[in-house]
């Protein structure tokens, strides 16, 4: 269950029941699809209308994974990776993989959201002889940084098992229609999932794209769909008090108004360091034009309480922070007395480490407060499949209405074709070849 509270937001009186109009245009506009991008709400009803024959095709891919591999790598960029991995560590810990063999699962290892040949080559490493799949994502089936890691991780596979059973152990997630790696994928008969029409990267990961690595590493895939299916339900209203995506959403504009341009999504629990990155690639990806946008900055507290902790507290006044606690952990171990108390540490002697972590955070949101960094918090009863899909609907939502506040289309992302022309021209892409001198001349 998510609880949020603007309680330490510093908002005025009245302030909220002042852009109440302005979320509930916002509202409308998602909710009746006639807003910019309006084709790519795919996501909006997912839970009601996923495609349930090639649900069922993705749990036996996952146990015939089980069954015949101890690692699946998992191969995209982006949106076709950011949400598996946030959801296996945010249920598994950050040592999902270490802790793999104590659970139904395999380890997962993510590859081709980079062009590092070391970082490739640590994942054959680690792999050693030991039995693999791969999971190839790529919507267009065109993204250079996973087409170079499937080059390399098939060659692996071809060598160890053969051609022919090297095309049983891929699996393919990508358009259904089009595109290179749709191409390959039939003509090789590799097993396929598609990437719905309507459903952009960033709002993918509880489609095949997410939900065959996830359920792989043994997240339960029904408890993901339940708690997106209540979660869809829950904010289906249009009753701004009682709705808190809308309020979210009303207090990301009104802090970008106070000129409040930075947003950090804190944590205090490991598990949620890639559930962060997932978050900055929705909200940096569909806000960010037009030269408008919140920066979309994530923490892990109390980590970083000794490293970016100084400049929140007290450097330039244009951030806010939302903070997300988690009131159950998956231990809580207590600290130990010590006769000597040599460190001083006794006055903590039988409490528990979640105790101590939340007087951390009680104590910094208030610190931080009153330093001129407001907080909204977002709180989760526990760190489960099932919470898992309630949130990522839920930012998904406070993402779609903020952007259409903002006044930008929030589904599409054309700023990121740049840096992709200009490495096309430097590496020799045929059909780039005009802009290569000038890039040369300028570096
Ligand atoms: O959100 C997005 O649309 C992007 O981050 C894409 O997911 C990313 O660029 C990868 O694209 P593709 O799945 O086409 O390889």
């Amino acid at each position: 269950m998510i609880k949020f509270s603007t309680k330490n937001a510093g908002l005025l009186e009245g302030e909220l029941e002042k852009i109440q109009p302005q979320v509930e245009a916002a509202y409308n506009t998602l909710m009746n699809r006639s807003g910019a991008g309006a084709e790519m709400l795919g996501w909006l009803n997912l839970a009601n209308e996923y495609d349930k024959e090639e649900f069922a095709r993705l749990k036996s891919a996952a146990k015939k994974i089980q069954s015949d591999s101890d690692v699946l790598v998992s191969i995209g960029i982006g949106g076709s990776y950011l949400g598996a991995r946030a959801g296996i560590e945010f249920v598994f810990g950050p040592f999902a993989n270490q802790l793999a063999k104590d659970r139904d699962g395999v380890e997962v290892y993510f590859a081709g959201s980079n062009i590092s040949s070391s970082y490739v080559q640590n994942i054959f490493d680690i792999i050693g002889d030991r039995d693999f799949s791969v999971n190839v994502i790529s919507k267009s089936g065109t993204t250079t940084e996973p087409a170079v890691a499937f080059r390399l991780f098939k060659e692996k596979l071809e060598e160890k098992y053969g051609k022919e059973a090297a095309k049983d152990r891929i699996y393919c997630t990508t358009d259904g229609n089009k595109g290179a790696l749709h191409d390959m994928a039939i003509e090789e008969g590799y097993e396929r999932f598609v990437v719905p029409d309507a459903t952009g990267g960033r709002f993918s990961c509880l489609t095949a794209v997410g939900l065959l690595p996830m359920a792989a590493a043994g997240m339960d895939l029904d408890e993901i769909m339940r708690g997106l299916s209540d979660a869809t339900e829950k904010y289906n209203n249009p009753d701004f008090m009682t709705n808190d995506v809308m309020k979210y959403a009303a207090c990301r504009t009104i802090m970008l108004s106070r000129g409040k341009v930075i947003e950090i999504l804190a944590n205090y629990e490991p598990s949620l360091t890639m559930f962060g990155e997932w978050y900055k690639q929705l909200f940096a990806e569909s806000e960010g034009k037009e030269h408008k946008g919140i920066f979309p900055v994530s923490a892990n507290f109390s980590t970083d309480l000794h490293s970016i902790g100084q400049f929140i507290q007290d450097g330039a006044r244009n951030m806010f922070e939302t903070v997300i606690w988690v009131d159950k952990p998956q231990t809580d171990l207590t600290v130990p007395n010590d006769e000597a108390n040599v460190d001083g540490l006794n006055f903590a002697s039988g409490k528990t480490m979640q105790f101590m972590n939340q007087q951390a955070m009680r104590g910094t949101m208030l610190a931080h407060v009153d330093g001129g960094t407001p907080n909204l918090t977002v709180n989760l009863d526990e760190l489960s499949s099932y919470t898992f899909g309630e949130l990522v609907y839920f930012f998904w939502k406070v993402l779609a209405l903020s952007a259409y506040m903002l006044g930008v289309n929030p589904f599409d992302q054309p700023g990121v074709e740049a840096y992709k022309k200009n490495m096309f021209a430097l590496l020799g892409k045929p059909g780039f070849e005009d802009m290569k001198a000038d890039l040369e001349a300028r570096l």
